[in-house]
């Protein structure tokens, strides 16, 4: 039977304490999730034989996400990826954000939604839900104006796991909310073999501080060129000025699809397993991420030790530093208007 459980998680770091809350579709699928920082800490999936598995890295317990830095499947914000010199022009005015990335700003600073308590509500919807809200203050990490978030995590009877997001605020803000979760589908330690497609026709190229260059780059005859299903490993190793700079994929694709709509951005399958999952975004990007710089000084769940390439993030977000690159698609949210995004993780076996 689909259900949602409750139990103590410990507390966070301030003392606060937090809960785990268990959802389970009643069909194989479940996810644990906890209100510190909205972090996904598990997701059990079958395999073709039906046989359940993990294939989310993280920590056992709380202690574990708060001492570490990677984002572990934590929600991101208030915005996500870069922002160039921690900097940007609204209206007229600039506005200084925290700089913890050399002089860039990443993944909404030094406390970011990554890090702090959500208020949790276990809601109904098409299976077990769970919804987070979390209040944003005016002036938080250098951001402007106070932004209401609600985020919603289903488990639906399918398998699929829903992250719904809404915010509102009081002054013209930049918001771009995301899902940080590393898989690993597999049972391998490393994420080479998987298989990857991508409803992309291009991709963001960066400069050596990772902060996209402005260009549009069509990924015919580069290695990002995922537009039929590849192993992700033989891409790594290609000589390629953009994989040296990111030390991987580090890079937001252009996902192929009409604004605002709800399409596919990825999909991964490790034949090993059989285990496939589909990305489905509203969002116009997509960031690949190969864990490069997990660097092995992480010892995670089952003393797992996290290297690069041991997992792959497909967090689906605006374009990184929009706030200052005029020609992407805006991510200014102003009093008034609800900013929303749906993305959708749908898991299967074959
Ligand atoms: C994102 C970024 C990476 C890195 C990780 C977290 O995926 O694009 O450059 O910062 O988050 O370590």
């Amino acid at each position: 039977m689909p259900h949602l459980d409750k139990k103590p998680f410990g507390t966070a770091p301030g003392g606060t304490p937090i809960d785990l809350f268990v959802l389970d579709n009643g069909r194989g699928v479940e996810a644990r999730i906890t209100n510190f920082g909205g972090i996904i800490v598990a997701l059990f999936a079958p395999d073709r034989h039906g046989r359940q598995r993990d294939i989310l890295l993280g920590f056992e317990d709380a202690l574990g996400f708060a001492r570490n830095k990677p984002y572990f499947g934590a929600l991101i914000g208030r915005y996500a990826n870069r922002i160039a010199q921690a900097r940007f022009v609204l209206d007229g005015n600039t506005y200084q954000l925290a700089a913890n990335d050399g002089n860039n700003h990443l993944h909404g600073g030094i406390v970011g939604f990554d890090r702090v308590v959500w208020e949790p509500r276990p809601v109904e919807d098409e299976g077990p839900a769970l919804e987070l809200k979390y209040r944003s203050q005016d002036g938080e990490e250098g951001y402007p104006g106070n932004l209401d978030v609600t985020v919603v995590y289903t488990l639906t009877l399918a398998g699929d796991l829903q992250i719904r997001y809404e915010a509102v605020t009081d002054r013209p803000t930049p918001v771009n909310l995301t899902s940080h979760a590393y898989f690993n589908l597999g049972n391998s330690p490393d994420i080479l073999d998987h298989e990857l497609r991508l409803n992309a026709n291009f991709f963001l190229p960066v400069d050596a501080g990772l902060i996209p260059t402005g260009e549009l780059r069509k990924v015919g005859g580069t290695p990002f060129d995922f537009r039929k299903p590849a192993s992700i490993g033989p891409r790594l190793t290609a000589d390629d000025e953009q994989l040296r700079l990111a030390r991987g994929i580090d890079h937001t694709f252009v996902i192929d699809k009409k604004e605002g709509e709800l399409a596919t951005a990825a999909e991964v399958y490790d034949r090993a397993s059989g285990r496939a999952m589909r990305v489905r975004t509203t969002e116009p990007g997509i960031q690949i991420y190969t864990g490069n710089f997990l660097d092995g000084t992480i010892v995670g769940k089952g003393g797992r030790v996290y290297c690069a390439r041991s997992a792959i993030c497909l967090e689906a977000q605006h374009f990184p530093d929009s706030p200052n690159q005029p020609r992407f698609p805006p991510t200014v949210l102003r009093p008034g208007e609800v900013y929303r995004q749906t993305t959708v993780y749908e898991f299967t076996a074959a």
